[in-house]
Protein backbone atom coordinates (compact mmCIF):
# COMPACT_ATOMS: atom_id res chain seq x y z
CA UNK A 1 0.00 0.00 0.00
CA UNK A 2 3.07 2.40 0.59
CA UNK A 3 4.86 1.25 -2.30
CA UNK A 4 1.26 2.52 -4.07
CA UNK A 5 1.32 5.81 -2.57
CA UNK A 6 4.93 6.43 -3.35
CA UNK A 7 4.17 5.41 -7.04
CA UNK A 8 0.79 7.62 -7.38
CA UNK A 9 2.88 10.57 -5.84
CA UNK A 10 5.80 10.35 -8.08
CA UNK A 11 3.31 10.80 -11.15
CA UNK A 12 1.48 13.46 -9.43
CA UNK A 13 2.62 17.10 -10.11
CA UNK A 14 4.14 18.24 -7.04
CA UNK A 15 1.40 21.20 -6.41
CA UNK A 16 -1.09 18.32 -6.71
CA UNK A 17 0.66 16.11 -4.42
CA UNK A 18 1.06 18.70 -1.74
CA UNK A 19 -2.86 19.59 -1.90
CA UNK A 20 -4.48 19.38 1.29
CA UNK A 21 -8.26 18.21 1.16
CA UNK A 22 -10.47 20.61 0.55
CA UNK A 23 -12.84 21.42 3.77
CA UNK A 24 -15.60 18.52 4.52
CA UNK A 25 -18.55 19.36 7.50
CA UNK A 26 -19.20 16.71 9.89
CA UNK A 27 -22.69 15.53 9.11
CA UNK A 28 -23.30 12.92 11.60
CA UNK A 29 -26.57 13.42 13.63
CA UNK A 30 -27.82 15.33 10.78
CA UNK A 31 -27.04 18.87 12.65
CA UNK A 32 -28.43 22.34 11.51
CA UNK A 33 -25.84 23.42 8.41
CA UNK A 34 -25.18 27.22 9.46
CA UNK A 35 -21.57 26.32 7.98
CA UNK A 36 -22.05 26.96 4.04
CA UNK A 37 -23.48 30.13 3.60
CA UNK A 38 -26.56 28.48 1.59
CA UNK A 39 -30.33 29.39 2.34
CA UNK A 40 -32.36 28.19 5.08
CA UNK A 41 -35.27 28.74 3.39
CA UNK A 42 -36.13 26.00 1.42
CA UNK A 43 -36.32 24.98 -2.07
CA UNK A 44 -36.75 27.24 -4.98
CA UNK A 45 -39.91 27.26 -6.53
CA UNK A 46 -38.91 26.88 -9.77
CA UNK A 47 -38.32 23.57 -8.62
CA UNK A 48 -42.23 22.54 -8.77
CA UNK A 49 -42.84 24.30 -11.87
CA UNK A 50 -40.19 22.11 -14.08
CA UNK A 51 -41.56 19.12 -15.66
CA UNK A 52 -38.76 17.23 -16.39
CA UNK A 53 -40.36 14.70 -18.04
CA UNK A 54 -40.75 17.42 -21.00
CA UNK A 55 -36.73 17.54 -21.46
CA UNK A 56 -35.22 15.76 -24.09
CA UNK A 57 -32.49 14.14 -21.55
CA UNK A 58 -31.38 10.90 -24.91
CA UNK A 59 -29.36 14.03 -25.94
CA UNK A 60 -26.37 16.48 -24.43
CA UNK A 61 -27.16 20.57 -23.79
CA UNK A 62 -26.09 22.46 -26.02
CA UNK A 63 -21.85 23.11 -25.72
CA UNK A 64 -22.34 26.49 -24.13
CA UNK A 65 -25.66 26.35 -22.56
CA UNK A 66 -27.38 28.88 -24.87
CA UNK A 67 -30.95 28.74 -23.69
CA UNK A 68 -29.22 29.75 -20.28
CA UNK A 69 -26.88 32.31 -21.72
CA UNK A 70 -30.23 33.98 -23.32
CA UNK A 71 -32.50 34.06 -20.11
CA UNK A 72 -29.12 35.27 -18.55
CA UNK A 73 -28.99 38.19 -21.54
CA UNK A 74 -32.73 39.19 -20.90
CA UNK A 75 -32.30 39.19 -16.74
CA UNK A 76 -28.90 41.74 -16.71
CA UNK A 77 -29.98 43.63 -20.32
CA UNK A 78 -26.54 42.64 -21.91
CA UNK A 79 -25.43 40.40 -25.01
CA UNK A 80 -25.85 36.72 -24.80
CA UNK A 81 -21.95 36.22 -25.91
CA UNK A 82 -21.28 38.36 -22.38
CA UNK A 83 -21.52 34.92 -20.19
CA UNK A 84 -19.87 31.89 -19.35
CA UNK A 85 -22.08 29.24 -17.57
CA UNK A 86 -20.86 26.47 -15.21
CA UNK A 87 -20.77 23.61 -13.10
CA UNK A 88 -21.24 26.22 -9.86
CA UNK A 89 -18.56 29.33 -9.51
CA UNK A 90 -16.07 26.79 -8.36
CA UNK A 91 -15.71 25.18 -12.48
CA UNK A 92 -15.24 28.86 -13.61
CA UNK A 93 -12.56 29.41 -10.69
CA UNK A 94 -11.01 26.57 -12.41
CA UNK A 95 -11.45 27.53 -15.57
CA UNK A 96 -10.20 30.78 -15.43
CA UNK A 97 -6.94 29.63 -13.14
CA UNK A 98 -6.37 26.91 -16.54
CA UNK A 99 -7.06 30.05 -19.14
CA UNK A 100 -5.19 32.57 -17.72
CA UNK A 101 -2.19 31.46 -15.88
CA UNK A 102 0.28 30.19 -16.86
CA UNK A 103 2.26 27.67 -15.02
CA UNK A 104 4.38 29.95 -12.49
CA UNK A 105 2.33 32.96 -12.98
CA UNK A 106 0.61 34.78 -9.92
CA UNK A 107 -2.85 34.72 -8.31
CA UNK A 108 -3.36 37.68 -6.28
CA UNK A 109 -6.18 38.38 -3.80
CA UNK A 110 -7.16 40.37 -0.80
CA UNK A 111 -6.69 37.85 2.38
CA UNK A 112 -8.88 36.18 4.37
CA UNK A 113 -10.80 35.09 1.86
CA UNK A 114 -12.77 32.30 -0.14
CA UNK A 115 -10.74 29.07 0.87
CA UNK A 116 -10.95 27.52 -2.40
CA UNK A 117 -8.81 30.35 -4.40
CA UNK A 118 -5.91 28.77 -3.15
CA UNK A 119 -6.79 25.25 -3.89
CA UNK A 120 -7.62 25.91 -7.71
CA UNK A 121 -5.11 27.92 -7.97
CA UNK A 122 -2.32 25.53 -6.79
CA UNK A 123 -3.89 22.80 -8.64
CA UNK A 124 -3.27 24.89 -12.10
CA UNK A 125 0.32 25.23 -11.10
CA UNK A 126 0.03 28.96 -10.09
CA UNK A 127 1.65 31.12 -7.44
CA UNK A 128 -0.95 31.75 -5.17
CA UNK A 129 -0.40 35.70 -3.45
CA UNK A 130 -2.64 36.21 -0.49
CA UNK A 131 -2.30 40.32 -0.35
CA UNK A 132 -4.14 41.63 3.48
CA UNK A 133 -6.75 43.53 3.96
CA UNK A 134 -6.13 46.51 5.56
CA UNK A 135 -7.99 48.89 8.25
CA UNK A 136 -9.32 44.94 9.73
CA UNK A 137 -10.61 43.24 6.60
CA UNK A 138 -12.79 46.79 5.37
CA UNK A 139 -10.39 47.78 2.87
CA UNK A 140 -8.67 46.51 -0.39
CA UNK A 141 -4.80 47.07 -0.54
CA UNK A 142 -4.67 47.76 -4.49
CA UNK A 143 -1.24 48.81 -4.30
CA UNK A 144 -0.31 45.12 -2.24
CA UNK A 145 -2.36 43.64 -5.23
CA UNK A 146 -0.80 45.74 -7.91
CA UNK A 147 2.70 45.42 -6.58
CA UNK A 148 2.52 41.48 -6.80
CA UNK A 149 2.47 41.71 -10.65
CA UNK A 150 -0.35 39.38 -10.74
CA UNK A 151 -1.90 37.50 -14.16
CA UNK A 152 -5.15 36.93 -12.35
CA UNK A 153 -6.49 39.07 -9.53
CA UNK A 154 -9.84 37.53 -7.74
CA UNK A 155 -11.56 39.81 -5.51
CA UNK A 156 -14.75 38.56 -3.69
CA UNK A 157 -17.15 41.53 -2.47
CA UNK A 158 -18.74 40.64 -0.52
CA UNK A 159 -16.27 38.87 0.64
CA UNK A 160 -16.23 35.41 2.17
CA UNK A 161 -15.96 34.61 5.13
CA UNK A 162 -15.79 38.41 6.34
CA UNK A 163 -18.94 39.93 4.90
CA UNK A 164 -16.96 43.29 3.69
CA UNK A 165 -17.95 44.56 0.38
CA UNK A 166 -15.18 46.51 -1.45
CA UNK A 167 -15.44 50.12 -2.46
CA UNK A 168 -16.23 50.30 -6.57
CA UNK A 169 -13.88 52.84 -6.96
CA UNK A 170 -11.12 50.60 -5.42
CA UNK A 171 -12.21 47.58 -7.43
CA UNK A 172 -12.00 50.13 -10.49
CA UNK A 173 -8.40 51.45 -10.22
CA UNK A 174 -7.54 47.99 -9.44
CA UNK A 175 -9.14 46.70 -12.57
CA UNK A 176 -7.51 49.90 -14.19
CA UNK A 177 -3.42 49.42 -13.27
CA UNK A 178 -3.50 45.65 -13.70
CA UNK A 179 -1.84 44.15 -16.83
CA UNK A 180 -4.34 40.70 -16.68
CA UNK A 181 -7.65 39.44 -15.70
CA UNK A 182 -9.72 40.76 -12.52
CA UNK A 183 -12.16 38.87 -11.74
CA UNK A 184 -14.74 40.26 -9.50
CA UNK A 185 -16.69 37.29 -7.18
CA UNK A 186 -20.26 38.33 -6.41
CA UNK A 187 -21.46 34.93 -4.86
CA UNK A 188 -23.59 37.21 -2.14
CA UNK A 189 -24.00 40.81 -3.84
CA UNK A 190 -27.66 40.18 -3.32
CA UNK A 191 -27.25 39.77 -0.20
CA UNK A 192 -25.61 43.85 -0.71
CA UNK A 193 -28.95 44.72 -2.09
CA UNK A 194 -27.64 45.05 -5.96
CA UNK A 195 -29.24 42.85 -8.85
CA UNK A 196 -26.70 43.74 -11.57
CA UNK A 197 -23.59 46.16 -10.00
CA UNK A 198 -20.80 45.96 -12.33
CA UNK A 199 -22.44 44.05 -15.61
CA UNK A 200 -23.94 46.66 -17.60
CA UNK A 201 -20.28 48.57 -17.09
CA UNK A 202 -18.22 45.29 -18.14
CA UNK A 203 -17.46 46.65 -21.98
CA UNK A 204 -15.77 49.78 -20.41
CA UNK A 205 -12.97 47.17 -19.28
CA UNK A 206 -10.83 44.97 -21.22
CA UNK A 207 -10.16 42.85 -18.53
CA UNK A 208 -13.05 42.29 -15.83
CA UNK A 209 -14.75 39.00 -15.12
CA UNK A 210 -18.11 38.95 -12.55
CA UNK A 211 -19.25 35.72 -11.26
CA UNK A 212 -22.15 34.93 -10.28
CA UNK A 213 -24.06 31.91 -8.82
CA UNK A 214 -27.51 29.97 -8.12
CA UNK A 215 -25.86 28.99 -4.86
CA UNK A 216 -26.92 31.38 -2.74
CA UNK A 217 -29.67 33.92 -3.09
CA UNK A 218 -31.07 31.67 -5.46
CA UNK A 219 -31.37 29.32 -2.91
CA UNK A 220 -29.90 26.12 -5.55
CA UNK A 221 -26.66 25.03 -4.07
CA UNK A 222 -27.18 21.67 -5.23
CA UNK A 223 -28.17 22.34 -8.60
CA UNK A 224 -24.50 23.10 -9.18
CA UNK A 225 -24.93 26.52 -11.54
CA UNK A 226 -23.24 29.55 -11.79
CA UNK A 227 -21.89 31.86 -14.39
CA UNK A 228 -19.53 34.83 -15.20
CA UNK A 229 -20.34 37.79 -17.35
CA UNK A 230 -17.29 39.84 -19.65
CA UNK A 231 -16.56 41.44 -22.34
CA UNK A 232 -17.38 39.33 -25.55
CA UNK A 233 -13.51 38.55 -26.01
CA UNK A 234 -12.87 36.89 -22.78
CA UNK A 235 -16.05 35.46 -22.57
CA UNK A 236 -14.74 33.43 -25.98
CA UNK A 237 -11.91 32.83 -24.61
CA UNK A 238 -13.16 30.82 -21.64
CA UNK A 239 -15.92 29.26 -23.69
CA UNK A 240 -13.30 28.21 -25.52
CA UNK A 241 -10.88 26.78 -23.09
CA UNK A 242 -13.99 25.09 -20.60
CA UNK A 243 -15.36 21.56 -21.45
CA UNK A 244 -18.10 21.04 -23.63
CA UNK A 245 -21.81 20.21 -22.31
CA UNK A 246 -20.71 21.42 -18.66
CA UNK A 247 -23.53 22.45 -17.49
CA UNK A 248 -26.64 19.77 -17.71
CA UNK A 249 -29.80 19.56 -19.10
CA UNK A 250 -31.82 19.39 -16.19
CA UNK A 251 -29.79 21.58 -14.16
CA UNK A 252 -29.78 24.54 -16.82
CA UNK A 253 -33.74 24.08 -17.27
CA UNK A 254 -34.20 24.79 -13.50
CA UNK A 255 -31.36 27.53 -13.45
CA UNK A 256 -33.50 29.65 -16.27
CA UNK A 257 -37.20 28.89 -14.35
CA UNK A 258 -35.18 29.91 -10.79
CA UNK A 259 -34.41 33.29 -12.92
CA UNK A 260 -38.54 33.56 -13.13
CA UNK A 261 -38.64 33.62 -9.20
CA UNK A 262 -37.36 36.81 -8.63
CA UNK A 263 -39.81 37.85 -5.88
CA UNK A 264 -38.99 35.02 -4.33
CA UNK A 265 -35.26 35.60 -3.89
CA UNK A 266 -36.26 38.85 -2.93
CA UNK A 267 -38.38 38.01 0.10
CA UNK A 268 -35.14 35.77 0.99
CA UNK A 269 -32.82 38.50 0.49
CA UNK A 270 -34.95 41.04 2.47
CA UNK A 271 -35.75 38.39 5.34
CA UNK A 272 -31.86 37.28 5.52
CA UNK A 273 -30.96 41.10 6.19
CA UNK A 274 -33.36 41.91 8.26
CA UNK A 275 -32.27 38.59 10.43
CA UNK A 276 -28.80 39.52 10.18
CA UNK A 277 -29.56 42.95 11.65
CA UNK A 278 -30.67 41.43 14.87
CA UNK A 279 -28.13 38.55 15.11
CA UNK A 280 -24.99 40.22 14.98
CA UNK A 281 -26.84 42.68 17.82
CA UNK A 282 -27.67 39.04 19.46
CA UNK A 283 -24.29 38.25 19.43
CA UNK A 284 -22.64 41.15 20.47
CA UNK A 285 -24.76 41.32 23.20
CA UNK A 286 -23.20 37.74 24.71
CA UNK A 287 -19.71 39.46 24.29
CA UNK A 288 -19.06 38.16 20.20
CA UNK A 289 -16.98 40.57 17.99
CA UNK A 290 -19.08 40.89 14.73
CA UNK A 291 -17.64 41.86 12.25
CA UNK A 292 -19.77 43.91 9.36
CA UNK A 293 -21.62 42.07 7.00
CA UNK A 294 -23.51 42.65 3.29
CA UNK A 295 -23.66 38.82 3.07
CA UNK A 296 -25.96 36.05 4.11
CA UNK A 297 -23.30 35.53 6.86
CA UNK A 298 -21.58 36.68 10.07
CA UNK A 299 -18.11 36.48 11.02
CA UNK A 300 -17.53 36.53 14.65
CA UNK A 301 -14.67 35.85 17.37
CA UNK A 302 -16.02 34.17 20.11
CA UNK A 303 -14.79 34.63 23.89
CA UNK A 304 -14.28 31.34 24.33
CA UNK A 305 -12.35 30.66 21.39
CA UNK A 306 -13.76 29.65 17.83
CA UNK A 307 -13.09 25.79 18.21
CA UNK A 308 -14.36 25.44 21.86
CA UNK A 309 -17.79 27.51 20.69
CA UNK A 310 -17.76 25.62 17.59
CA UNK A 311 -17.30 22.26 19.60
CA UNK A 312 -20.29 23.60 21.52
CA UNK A 313 -22.43 24.33 19.18
CA UNK A 314 -21.90 20.53 17.26
CA UNK A 315 -23.05 19.15 20.99
CA UNK A 316 -26.17 20.92 20.23
CA UNK A 317 -26.45 19.80 16.41
CA UNK A 318 -25.29 22.88 15.17
CA UNK A 319 -22.38 23.36 12.42
CA UNK A 320 -20.43 26.61 12.45
CA UNK A 321 -18.05 27.66 9.87
CA UNK A 322 -14.26 27.10 11.85
CA UNK A 323 -10.44 28.08 9.78
CA UNK A 324 -7.53 26.21 9.94
CA UNK A 325 -6.13 29.58 8.48
CA UNK A 326 -4.16 31.72 10.23
CA UNK A 327 -5.65 35.26 10.03
CA UNK A 328 -8.74 33.50 11.24
CA UNK A 329 -8.34 30.82 13.52
CA UNK A 330 -10.23 33.28 16.30
CA UNK A 331 -12.88 33.23 13.82
CA UNK A 332 -16.28 31.38 13.62
CA UNK A 333 -18.34 31.88 11.01
CA UNK A 334 -22.52 31.95 10.46
CA UNK A 335 -24.45 31.56 8.06
CA UNK A 336 -27.93 33.51 8.59
CA UNK A 337 -31.28 31.89 8.34
CA UNK A 338 -34.33 32.41 9.72
CA UNK A 339 -34.99 33.78 13.44
CA UNK A 340 -35.44 30.07 14.53
CA UNK A 341 -32.42 29.59 13.68
CA UNK A 342 -30.49 32.41 15.54
CA UNK A 343 -32.53 31.63 18.50
CA UNK A 344 -31.16 28.06 18.30
CA UNK A 345 -27.26 29.59 18.34
CA UNK A 346 -28.46 31.81 21.30
CA UNK A 347 -29.89 29.05 23.59
CA UNK A 348 -26.87 27.03 22.90
CA UNK A 349 -24.51 30.00 23.73
CA UNK A 350 -26.37 30.27 26.66
CA UNK A 351 -24.69 27.26 28.18
CA UNK A 352 -21.45 28.77 27.91
CA UNK A 353 -22.11 31.62 30.43
C1 LIG B 1 -16.87 33.77 -2.61
C2 LIG B 1 -17.47 32.58 -3.28
N1 LIG B 1 -17.36 32.47 -4.59
C3 LIG B 1 -17.87 31.45 -5.26
C4 LIG B 1 -18.52 30.44 -4.61
C5 LIG B 1 -18.97 29.30 -5.46
O1 LIG B 1 -20.19 28.83 -5.32
P1 LIG B 1 -20.77 27.73 -6.28
O2 LIG B 1 -19.64 26.87 -6.80
O3 LIG B 1 -21.71 26.97 -5.42
O4 LIG B 1 -21.44 28.47 -7.40
C6 LIG B 1 -18.67 30.48 -3.21
C7 LIG B 1 -19.34 29.41 -2.47
O5 LIG B 1 -19.37 29.33 -1.28
C8 LIG B 1 -18.12 31.58 -2.53
O6 LIG B 1 -18.20 31.68 -1.19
Amino acid sequence: MTDRKARVASWTRKAVARLKPYYKAPLAGDPLRLDQNTTLFGNNPALAKVRTTDLDLTQYPTRDSDALRLALADFHGLPEDRFVCGNGGDELLDILCKAFGEDGATIATPWPSYSLYPHVAQVAGLRFHPVPTKRGFAQLDVDGMLAAKPRLAVVASPNNPTGTRFATGEIERLAEGLDGVLVVDEAYIEYAGLKHSFLPRLDAFDNVVVLRTFSKAYGLAGLRVGYLAANEELARMLNAAKAPFNVGVLPEALAIAALDEQEWVDAGVKAVRQERDRMAAALAKRGLKVHPSEANFLLTEPPAGASETADLLRRNGILARTFTDAALQRCLRFTVGKPEHTDRVLQALEAMR
